[in-house]
């Protein structure tokens, strides 16, 4: 399998990418490749609606995000690990996400929904916030739902932690990194205990 993992944060060794790397841990150990994109290092403009994409699937603009977009094409596993900002996914994670508007005019405008592949196409979205509330990871949840429906991958798994805010302090969480680890398992999994 391919899996295409997207670190949304601006910490580096901040929680995100802690829990990020673990989750992709069991997947490199079992031979699968990952290709990771750290976010807030990469060249992405957010979506200008210029309706450019529209009659193509295509966007005009030729950034980085033309990466990304290769790798939604390859891959059939897709992870997405996003601290909570405002009660939202960072906008390093949201700006990705609008690009993906070039996917939503091919898939329901040109009716061209990407291929499912022989595997199928699954995701796992990761979360962690500093506040130890339940709505941080609402409007992130309805967001990346939109994503992996909008890139043609009709199911996902939710991991989210709260409460975890300075930079690194998920490696004291009694249960975090093994959640991740089994859910990056899941994740590849083709078994019956996949979720
Ligand atoms: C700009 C900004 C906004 C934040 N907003 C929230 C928030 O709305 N809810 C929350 O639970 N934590 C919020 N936090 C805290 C982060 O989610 C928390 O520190 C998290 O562990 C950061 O993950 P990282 O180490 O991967 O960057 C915010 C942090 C920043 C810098």
């Amino acid at each position: 399998m391919r899996v295409a993992a997207f670190n949304g944060s601006p910490r580096t060794e901040g929680n995100t990418e802690i829990l990020l790397r673990e989750a992709t841990r069991p997947i490199e150990l079992t031979g699968h490749e990952v290709v990771r994109f750290d976010l807030n290092a990469m060249d992405i403009k957010p979506c200008q609606d210029c309706g450019g994409c529209e009659g193509t699937g295509i966007c005009v603009y030729q950034d980085d995000m033309s990466l990304v977009s290769d790798a939604i094409r390859r891959c059939d596993r897709f992870i997405l690990a996003s601290p909570v900002f405002f009660f939202a996914l960072s906008a390093q994670t949201k700006a990705m996400i609008d690009r993906c508007q070039a996917f939503w005019c091919e898939k329901y405008l040109l009716k061209r929904a990407l291929p499912d592949g022989p595997e199928g196409r699954k995701g796992l979205l990761i979360l962690v916030g500093g506040m130890k509330k339940e709505i941080g990871t609402q409007c992130g949840e309805a967001t990346a739902k939109a994503f992996f429906r909008t890139i043609s991958v009709p199911k996902h798994e939710t991991v989210s932690f709260l409460g975890v805010d300075s930079k690194g302090a998920i490696c004291t969480h009694e249960t975090a990194l093994q959640d991740v680890y089994l859910a990056g398992q899941r994740l590849i999994s083709t078994g019956q205990d996949s979720r």
